[in-house]
């Protein structure tokens, strides 16, 4: 027998959920699992690929102005039966400004999702905090840019954070990101 197969697929916009997904899948590879990468947002819906084959599935998206990725949310309406089916395990993660520092209500928020538009549980969820760029190289853009300052001053204020308003502040938890794709390795 192989080894079991697990598809992350995932919504970015700026690549920080990317990387995050980067770091599952090799931390997946070395538990002696077989991680697929598939950004969903860079190919047509009927180009993504078919869950018969895999053991497991991570989805992961990034946030804006509340919102999960359009891509992320067609992707699950799509295989919601199949995730219903107990024998694949299912893995959400969303990336975010929000789950910088104390994470619960952004984590819950991941369940309460799944289940009222999908009605599905996740084996495992868990909400990373993502980047903050307001650096001269930012991506996104001077209107991004004033709309996140405005949440992380927020952020700051609410959660005791230092926030660099002219850096790159990246918030991903590495340690935590790797424990989450190990407990989803332990779970297959
Ligand atoms: C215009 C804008 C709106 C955002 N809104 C939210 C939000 O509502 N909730 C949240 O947790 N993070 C929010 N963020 C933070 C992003 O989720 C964060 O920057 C993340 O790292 C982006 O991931 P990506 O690079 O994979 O797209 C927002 C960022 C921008 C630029």
């Amino acid at each position: 027998m192989g080894n079991k197969k697990v598809l992350i697929a995932y919504g970015t916009r700026y690549g920080s959920t990317e990387e995050i997904s980067q770091e599952i899948a090799k931390t997946l590879g070395e538990k002696s699992l077989e991680p697929e990468l598939f950004n969903l947002g860079k190919s047509k819906s009927k180009n993504w690929p078919q869950l018969d084959d895999f053991d497991g599935v991570i989805i992961g998206t990034s946030l804006k102005i509340n919102a999960w990725k359009k891509e992320v949310k067609s992707f699950l309406d799509k295989n919601k039966i199949d995730f219903k089916n107990e024998n694949k395990k299912l893995g959400v993660f969303t990336c975010g400004a929000y789950a910088i520092g104390e994470p619960t209500e952004a984590k819950e928020d991941i369940a309460k999702r799944l289940m009222k538009k999908y009605g599905l549980e996740a084996d495992i969820y868990n909400a990373f905090g993502g980047i903050l760029d307001f650096s001269e190289d930012s991506k996104i853009g001077k209107l991004g840019q004033l709309a996140l300052k405005a949440a992380a001053l927020g952020l700051s204020n609410e959660k005791g954070l230092e926030i660099d308003k002219n850096g790159c502040n990246d918030f991903r938890d590495w340690d935590k990101i790797r424990s989450f794709a190990e407990s989803f390795a332990d779970k297959l």
